[in-house]
């Protein structure tokens, strides 16, 4: 019988109270005092408490409730009480309880490592942290949709076998294509984003990004997605307006749908409602000062890694962009006309510790610049000659970001680890379950 089931959230609204509902989900807990199992269900929207009496279900239905594991798979019916000691404040009194599929012994108790509870991640994705983390998680993708197609961006795909490196060599995998012929997993849309820009202009795109990050840190995975924007005639400026548009647009869509969530992730949501915008804007330079200041000397041209970032943002409570990087932080980007030593891009951090989510910046669109800078990065201009075709018809200035969701979703839920708001995480030490 498919008729109408509800979902444990409904009833906890209050409207079925008094009434006889059917539920289905799988035995969170279980204990049972002589003649009643006490179950907690849950399913895909919370717990709740079935008491199931002997004399209520009958004999066999009640035998079957107390044999029944964590994790067996039910169907139960009965009427909807208040009751302020039953979690959610709401229990079913049960008069049917059928178990569809009884489980063996569920391998995951309480305390368990965290390398046995990524073992066994086919299972603990069914953990109440993981559930809030994910329905979070889908919200900021669709948020993320909804803000750039209200804004007239196009969403568009692009291939994730390429030929050459977007972000530098040392972090591509290699893939063997044919006998013949090694090929790359993409680091980033981005070139590809440039070429069909001059057809659309604004447009996004959701889509996994690989690196081969050597680094294990609590921020770094090989497999990541990678929520990636670029548009026709925007400047830095313009488009890290945009940025900051969109990271408050998602704080408050996640304040908005997902406060038992946040509880349940023990994430205080002031952490989100503090956010607002403009962000400040930080010039690298300045930047090695503020980190100077803090015992950690850096030179002209030096990478930020985690620790900088980490000791930059730990006593803030707003993000905040850089800009202005010297010219070695990427080939592509446009070299302020101003301050030819510095790169008219930006980085944004997360506060509280987390450090970049965001790498963005405008993109070199005169031919001769694009030369000159591949000489300077010892690139082959051969292996770009696309690219460079691009600025040969009708270029124009243009920007884009990417923004790494994982690492955004880790500092929107105040997560100690990005493998813990990705399904199957990948890292180089682990690609399964
Ligand atoms: O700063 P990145 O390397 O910038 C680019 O790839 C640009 N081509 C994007 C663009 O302008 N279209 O990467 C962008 C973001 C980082 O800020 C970070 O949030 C995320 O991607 N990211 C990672 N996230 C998880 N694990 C990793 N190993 C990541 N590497 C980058
Ligand atoms: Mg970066």
């Amino acid at each position: 019988m498919v008729d109408e089931w509800m979902k444990i959230s409904e009833i906890q609204s209050g409207k079925y109270t008094g009434k006889e509902v059917e539920v289905r989900g799988w035995i969170y807990r279980t204990r049972s005092s002589g003649k009643i199992v006490f179950v907690i269900l849950r399913d895909s929207s919370g717990i709740i408490q079935i008491p199931v009496g002997k004399n209520d279900v009958g004999e066999p239905q009640f035998k079957g409730a107390k044999k029944a594991l964590v994790e067996s798979s039910v169907i139960a019916r009965g009427v909807v009480r208040e009751d302020s000691r039953a979690p959610g404040g709401f229990e079913i009194t049960a008069n049917y309880f059928e178990v569809v599929h009884f489980a063996e012994k569920f391998p995951i108790t309480k305390d368990q490592s965290d390398e046995f509870l990524l073992d066994n991640r086919h299972l603990w994705l069914r953990s109440r942290e993981l559930n809030s983390t994910f329905k979070i998680r889908s919200t900021v993708f669709k948020g993320f949709h909804d803000f750039f197609s209200e804004r007239g961006f196009y969403e568009i795909q692009s291939p994730s076998f390429v030929t050459g490196a977007c972000e530098g060599g040392s972090t591509l995998f290699e893939v063997k294509y044919t006998d013949e012929k090694t090929v790359y997993l993409t680091q980033s849309w981005q070139l590809y984003a440039e070429a069909m820009m001059f057809s659309l202009e604004k447009i996004y795109t959701i889509a996994p990004s690989f690196r081969a990050e050597k680094s294990r840190t609590r921020r770094h995975v090989t497999e990541f997605w990678h929520a990636e924007v670029e548009a026709a005639w925007f400047h830095n400026e313009d488009m890290m307006k945009l940025v900051e548009e969109l990271i408050v647009y998602l704080c408050e869509l996640i304040l908005e749908k997902h406060l038992p969530e946040l509880e349940v992730l023990n994430r205080d949501p002031e952490k989100l409602k503090v956010v607002t915008t403009p962000f400040e804007r930080v010039k690298y330079r300045k930047v090695l000062d503020i980190l100077r200041d803090k015992g950690i000397e850096l030179e002209w041209g030096d990478d930020f890694g985690y620790v900088e970032e980490k000791a930059l943002t730990l006593e803030r409570d707003q993000p905040f962009f850089i800009t202005h990087f010297p010219l070695s932080k990427g080939f592509y980007h446009r070299p302020d006309p101003e301050e030819p030593d510095s790169l008219l891009c930006h980085d944004l951090l997360a506060p509280e510790g987390y450090g970049e989510i965001v790498g963005g910046g405008e993109r070199i669109w005169e031919p001769e610049v694009l030369m000159k800078r591949f000489e300077e990065e010892n690139l082959d201009a051969e292996n770009y000659s696309w690219y460079l075709d691009l600025r040969k018809y009708g270029s124009v200035p243009h920007s884009g970001f990417g923004l790494g969701l994982e690492r955004a979703l880790s500092w929107f839920i105040g997560s100690d680890h990005i493998k813990n708001v990705i399904p199957f995480p990948r890292t180089m030490r682990r690609t399964s379950p």
